[in-house]
Order: C-alpha cells, then structure tokens, then sequence
C-alpha cells in the first residue's frame, strides 16, 4: 500500500483497531510505520500499550462521550476526529490540530446493499452544508492545525468509488481554502477498501487507486498550491486474507437439511450472521470425497448462527476440521458472550513457521468476571 499510494502524496494508513485489536498484531503493524485508528478507550489504551505516539493516533468519534475526549486527549493527546458540529464545543480542550468527519450525503451515491448503509442514513459524519461552519467553530474555540475525513462504506472493491470519494473530498478541502483560508494538512479517505470474499470475486485494484488519485492530488496542487498528505484507515483491507478460523466437526446432522455442526459458533465470526456475509470454507484432506450441499451451523441458540447455508462441500465427517477463510478482520473482533458462548484463542504464524499464541481462549472464570457473587461458585463448584 505504501509504496502505491506514497507516489500520490505523502501517505499514511491508520490501522483500524476495531478490526484486529490484538497488541502482537499491532506491533508489526507499527513496526511497518503504521498509525491507529481508534474509536473507544481501550483502543486507545491498546495504541499506547505498544507504544503509538499522539501523532500515530486518530481518535474517529462517533456518539461519543466527554470522558472518552478526555481520554483521547490525556497523555500528549491524538488526532481528533469530530463526527458532528455540536462536537467542537464539547472537546474538554481544544487541540491545535482538529479534523472533521464529512459525509457528502446526496453527493455521493454509496449502494445502499453496503453494510455502512446510504450516506443520507448514517449515522456518521458531519453534513455537507454544516461542514465549513464546524471548521469555523473549532477555530474560534483555538484550532491551528486541520485535516479532513470520510468513511462512507464498507468492504467496497469497486476503486472506482473510493476515487470518487476521494475527489468529493478533495473539493471539500478546495471550499475550505476558499471559505475560511483554511489549507488542511491530509485529507483521510478512511478504509472500506474490500477483499475478495468468494474465490470469484475481483481484488480491488490498489494499482488502478493510486493512479487516479494521483491525477487527483496533482490537479488538485496546480489549482490550489498546496498538496495534502494522503491518508487510509483500512482494517480488514491489511489483515482479512490473512486470517482463518479453524473449528472442528463436532455432528452431523440431518433436518429438513444437511447440517454440519461445528465446534465453534458465531461468537468468533458474527459477520455471516450479522451481514449475510459469505466466507470460503475449506476442509483439509477431503479432496476427492462426494461433494454434498450442507449448512454449517455453530452451537449458540440463535437459527442465524450459520457459518454458511446451502453451501456445497466435500463431504465431512466428525473430526473434519474445517478452515473458514478471510477472517483476519471484523472476526474474533465482533465476539460476543450471548448465550455463555466463549471466544476462542488467536495463533500468530509468523513467516519463519513458529506459531505464537497471542490471545488464549477465554474460560468460564472470564465469564463471571464482571460479577460479584462474594465466593467464587465457579471454583466451589470444582471442590
Ligand atoms: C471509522 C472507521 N474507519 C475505518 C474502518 C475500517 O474499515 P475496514 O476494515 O473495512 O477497512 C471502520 C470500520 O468499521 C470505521 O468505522
């Protein structure tokens, strides 16, 4: 990414900590010179816990509290990003350096099957006609310094839409200048930047990116004099191929279908559930047997707990292990506790081969954790 994009101007990705908030990761990725995109507390304690400086750290609120300002401003502080005008008076300080989160609405025509939604339904961003007024705000409360940003969808392989996004935002810069005076230092095309799902599907073309973001960038210069840095909070675009989900074949089953019962559910991978979202499944050393069209079902007592429907698979056995692609990203991150279903551990296989364990599975002491029975019947119950 970096050596594609650095040719349309000086370039920076924020990692997107929501997507794999796990500090092994973290710490290549900072050694890579990646910064962090973070949107609660934890990711900013993560941030810091491996050592991201203020400048490697851009806080995106949302509907965000004072206390979590305060805590992205403690300790040197982060790139603030403000997702709505009425925010810029709720800052506890205001920071010398400030950035907006725009969202064009009917500017830009995002397809509405995208998991973020019609730009116009959103939750995020600030809108268009509020959006000098807010940089105004933020400089009359003491802001120098600006950047701006967008993030309007999601897992998008279409280039060709984060160009479009790109120009819209790059002529928000342009009304910036015009209006207020104001040259923001980047503009922050945020992530979305999609992977290929299905074996089928089309990579997004990071080459055919760069080199319409360029023409942008360059045009953008030779009318306004100044060039902003380039930066991308991509998350699953950097770690989603690079990750699998391996769960055992616990039952197999016959409903009014074929079932594949495994022994993992949607606590570790809620997007099939949660978006309809479909991940590749390969089960090692079934090559050559029957193909069968089964459903794969996790344990949780929810009938969307699918890890896949009516998928056609060599046919499995109990003890089968089955790998579920693409989840490096959005995974074990959207685990859940619902129905006393516990998260499962993270491997990290590095290039050498060796294998690390970088998060252990959680058990049912992490379970009562958060609560407070005087004795502890977990351990009672053991005696
Ligand atoms: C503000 C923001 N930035 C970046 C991302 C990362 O998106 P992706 O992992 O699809 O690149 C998200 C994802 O939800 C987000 O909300």
């Amino acid at each position: 990414m970096k050596g594609l994009l650095g040719e349309v101007s000086e370039y920076r990705n924020f990692f997107a900590v929501k997507a794999l908030p796990n500090p092994k990761i973290m710490k290549i990725l900072r050694e890579e010179g990646f910064g962090f995109d973070c949107s609660s507390m934890p990711e900013l304690d993560l941030s810091r816990s491996i050592g991201a400086e203020p400048s490697d750290i851009m806080f995106t609120s949302n509907n965000t509290s004072e206390a979590e300002y305060a805590w992205a401003q403690m300790l040197g502080g982060s790139i603030l990003n403000l997702d709505d005008k009425s925010f810029v008076a709720k800052v506890p300080v205001m920071p010398e350096l400030v950035c907006f989160r725009h969202n064009p609405g009917e500017l830009r025509d995002v397809d509405e099957k995208n998991p973020i939604g019609k730009t116009t339904d959103q939750k995020y961003g600030v809108r268009d006609d509020q959006i000098v007024e807010a940089y105004r705000l933020a400089r009359e409360r003491g802001a120098k310094r600006f950047g701006l940003h967008t993030m309007i969808c999601s897992n998008e392989r279409a280039y060709v839409k984060i160009v479009e996004t790109t120009r819209v935002l790059l002529d928000v810069a342009r009304r910036l200048k015009e209006e207020l005076g104001i040259e923001v230092e980047f503009v922050n095309v945020g992530g979305g930047f999609g992977i290929p799902y299905k074996p089928t599907d089309e990579t997004f073309d990071l080459p055919a990116f760069a080199s319409e973001a360029k023409k942008l960038f360059d045009e953008f210069e030779r009318n306004n004099g100044w060039r902003p840095k380039l930066f991308t909070e991509c998350g699953r675009y950097v770690t989603g191929p690079h990750g699998v989900l391996v769960t055992s074949v616990i039952n197999r089953m016959s409903k009014y279908h074929e079932c594949v019962g495994v022994d993992a559910c949607m606590s570790a991978l809620m997007r099939p559930a949660m978006y309809d979202a479909y991940h590749h499944i390969y089960v090692p050393g079934a090559e050559g047997r029957p193909i069968e069209i089964v459903d794969v079902v996790g344990s949780l007592c929810e009938n969307c707990d699918k890890f896949a429907k009516q998928r056609e698979l060599p046919e499995t056995r109990e003890g089968d292990l089955l790998v579920i692609a693409n989840t490096g990203a959005h995974g074990i991150a959207m685990g859940f506790n619902y129905n006393g279903r516990l998260r499962p551990k993270e491997l990290l296989l590095r290039s050498d081969g060796s294998v690390e364990l970088i998060r252990r599975e959680e058990t049912t002491e992490d379970y009562f954790r958060t609560l407070d029975f005087g004795v502890n019947v977990f351990k009672l119950a053991l005696v």
